[in-house]
């Protein structure tokens, strides 16, 4: 396969982020441009992605790190690409009135081979307004995207490109940073190190700087799975029956649990939150499950089936729950290798 010429890429790079840095393209031209942009960069790396050898994902004692194949198709979430990328652009200028006359440094935390929400942004901020460090476990997706910066041309926009574990780093060498970005996710915050990675990450975070996403919001409740008439998935308010947020993954939320930003470093021992059973649950409702809101900053939100992040993750089926006559139900967010929330069901006394 034949490497492209910078000034190609670069010309189909300004051409894909025109569309999907435009709040009004609609879904299927979104569609459209992610994957041009995932053709993109393999062409520019003269390789297949999807062949079986770009797919070995690293096991982390906080999670799964996916493999270059997996993190690269990530782009093709196409609403979760746009949104983070608005998100993104958003909490730039937001961070541009906090701290004026100087770059704003983003702290890129699991880029994969594509840094798909930095590139897009070299094509309307200067290297004077905005700066990335970039760190990734995967050392291919690091030299991946080595090749993919030296051929866009963008090293200005990048301060350092760095292979490591981004819960243990010691983040000194990169500060100061204004914001620090991850989309190391699953829905319901499960097998990946999203929050191991922003509660080291946020020690080093420049006092009133950004995190982005803004707020990971779950919440637990009953799920509808019924389908329309026209045969679509139900719109939020009929298909979720809320409870109880149960997860608030921002800054704020974090200070809720641990006040002293000076404990960030310790491990996190998460509350267990207490889910008290209906005593009536409409029949619709089929299952108990976890609801994943993404703030990524201001009106930028990723809701309910917008992006397989925002999929809800079920949980246990109500017809268990009513067939062990449960009274509460008790979830608490574990960091571990496989992270994610236990599940102790309480059932009622005879
Ligand atoms: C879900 S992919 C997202 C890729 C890209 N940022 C995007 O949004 O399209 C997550 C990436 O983070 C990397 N990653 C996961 N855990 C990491 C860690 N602890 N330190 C550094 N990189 C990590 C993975 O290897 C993977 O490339």
């Amino acid at each position: 396969m034949m490497t492209m010429q910078p000034a190609a890429a670069k010309h189909e790079l300004q051409r894909i982020s025109s569309i999907l840095l435009n709040p009004a393209s609609p879904h299927g031209a979104l569609f459209t441009v992610c994957n041009d942009m995932f053709q993109l960069l393999e062409k520019i790396l003269a390789l297949e992605l999807a062949s079986p050898d770009h797919r070995e994902d690293v096991a982390l004692d906080s999670g799964r790190a996916i493999g270059p194949f997996w993190a690269a198709m990530c782009i093709r979430d196409f609403m979760r690409t746009q949104t983070y990328l608005l998100g993104l652009i958003s909490a730039v200028q937001a961070c541009q009135k906090k701290f004026p006359n100087q770059p704003i440094h983003v702290l890129y935390a699991g880029t994969g081979p594509f840094a798909t929400l930095a590139l897009p942004l070299t094509t309307c901020f200067s290297p004077e307004e905005i700066q990335f460090t970039m760190l990734e476990i995967n050392p291919s997706s690091l030299s991946y995207l080595e090749k993919i910066i030296e051929t866009l041309e963008i090293n200005h926009y990048i301060r350092d490109l760095k292979c490591c574990d981004a819960t243990t780093v010691d983040a000194t060498p990169f500060q100061p940073y204004q914001i620090l970005l991850s989309e190391t996710m699953q829905n319901g915050l499960q097998n990946e190190p999203q929050v191991a990675i922003t509660t080291h990450l946020l020690q080093y975070l420049e006092p009133d700087g950004l995190l982005v996403p803004e707020q990971i919001l779950l919440q637990a409740g009953f799920l509808n799975t019924s389908f329309d008439e026209q045969g679509n998935f139900l719109p939020e308010e009929q298909a979720c029956y809320l409870l109880q947020e149960v997860f608030d993954l921002s800054i704020p939320g974090l200070k809720k649990i641990e006040p002293d930003a000076n404990q960030w470093a310790a491990p996190w021992i998460f509350p267990v939150v207490t889910i008290q059973i209906p005593e009536t649950i409409d029949e619709k409702f089929t299952n108990f499950s976890l609801f994943t809101t993404i703030r990524v900053h201001g009106q930028h939100v990723l809701k309910f089936l917008e992006s397989g992040l925002t999929q809800p993750s079920v949980l246990l089926s109500t017809y268990r729950i009513r067939e062990r006559n449960v009274q509460k139900i008790e979830l608490q967010y574990q960091q571990s290798n496989k992270p994610g929330f236990s599940l102790n069901v309480v059932e009622k006394q005879p």
